[in-house]
């Protein structure tokens, strides 16, 4: 991208909210700041709703049946639910590099360690006739790799996607975007110890994981990322984004869901993890990875007709693979 096309490009995480009595002035606020008290009150709350109710056989169970509730999920929602993805590409533009309408994005100064990492260790530019082949885990129905293939022009290109739902897979394959030139999805467990997957190790460009980690039993998130960096190739880059700890879902959980700190069942039986930035960096270094960002995205989003306030918490990291 030049700088001219980057300047014309409307920038994306700088809506502040300098004073409160405007609040209801718009749809979301960017980098929220939390006050101690409003910090408390969210430890409060999940301190009542981290009371552990169910037996030992009710967590196998929820382990052992993780992708039949999935497949319940996607029997009832088909590929009607993640829609939102208007922050892919100005969080990601690595996944369409040749996508310039994108907004640009704003980081905080102290966001901004940001390149620390990149300059020795990101793979040298290729000609543009070697292959580009990205992963992604958990890829559901395809609410990544569909605005992906219709984003990015890049005839070499090559999407792979795996979920362990078997509906999710067979709803996205039949999606009329679904094109076998340029992409491929199949079922896998990501928490396998050995991956059987259509692509050699030390293959890969980028691995996906959005709102996938959380949906994973913790004890076993080691074991993923471990064959992410076996799979990727050496300078190939994970990009990752996910819940936060504190998040609104998190604070909406009532008493009896909690399976472990910060991990719980929904009504409908799927799990989900609420991560700190801690967290995956120790996940990601302890595999050799490199940190290339490490953010919290905290982010006020508004019911102007309810006069209702959200506050969202994310995590968006990307590591790469050395060398
Ligand atoms: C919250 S959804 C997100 C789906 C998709 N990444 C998106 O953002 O639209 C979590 C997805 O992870 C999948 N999943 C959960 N555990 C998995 C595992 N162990 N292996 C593969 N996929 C898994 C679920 O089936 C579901 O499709």
């Amino acid at each position: 991208m030049d700088e001219s096309s980057a300047e014309k490009r409307p920038q994306f995480g700088n809506r502040f909210l300098e004073n409160a009595d405007e609040v209801f002035k718009h749809n979301a606020w960017d980098n929220v700041q939390w006050d101690e008290e409003q910090e408390n009150l969210a430890k409060e709350k999940v301190k009542l709703n981290s009371q552990v109710n169910f037996s030992e056989g009710d967590i196998k169970s929820l382990e052992d049946e993780a992708d039949k509730h999935w497949d319940a999920f996607y029997d009832i929602h088909q590929n009607r639910f993640f829609k939102d993805r208007h922050w892919l590409f100005t969080e990601f533009p690595e996944l369409a590099p040749d996508n310039t309408s994108a907004p640009v994005r704003v980081f905080n100064e102290s966001d901004e360690k940001q390149s620390e990492n990149k300059p020795q260790n990101e793979p040298k530019p290729t000609d543009g006739n070697t292959k580009r082949q990205i992963f992604e885990i958990g890829c559901g129905v395809g609410n990544t790799i569909f605005p992906i293939l219709q984003y990015s022009r890049d005839s070499n290109l090559f999407i792979y996607g795996c979920d362990f739902s078997s509906k999710a897979i067979e709803i996205m394959k039949q999606n009329e975007l679904y094109d076998t030139n340029r992409c491929e999805v199949f079922v896998l467990d990501a928490t396998e110890q050995k991956w059987n997957v259509p692509f050699e190790e030390n293959s890969l460009d980028i691995i996906v994981l959005i709102f996938v980690l959380s949906a994973i039993d913790p004890s076993k998130m080691p074991t993923v990322i471990n064959n992410i960096k076996k799979y990727l190739k050496p300078g190939g880059l994970v990009v990752f984004r996910d819940y936060g700890l504190y998040d609104l879902a998190q604070l909406r959980f009532k008493k009896g869901r909690c399976i472990s700190d910060n991990f719980y069942a929904r009504g409908d039986n799927t799990r989900v993890y609420f991560f700190t930035q801690e967290e995956i960096r120790s996940l990601f270094k302890n595999e050799g990875f490199l940190e290339e960002q490490n953010l919290i995205d905290r982010r006020l989003q508004v019911n102007r007709g309810k006069m209702l306030t959200m506050y969202r918490v994310w995590i968006q990291a990307k590591y790469r693979k050395p060398l």
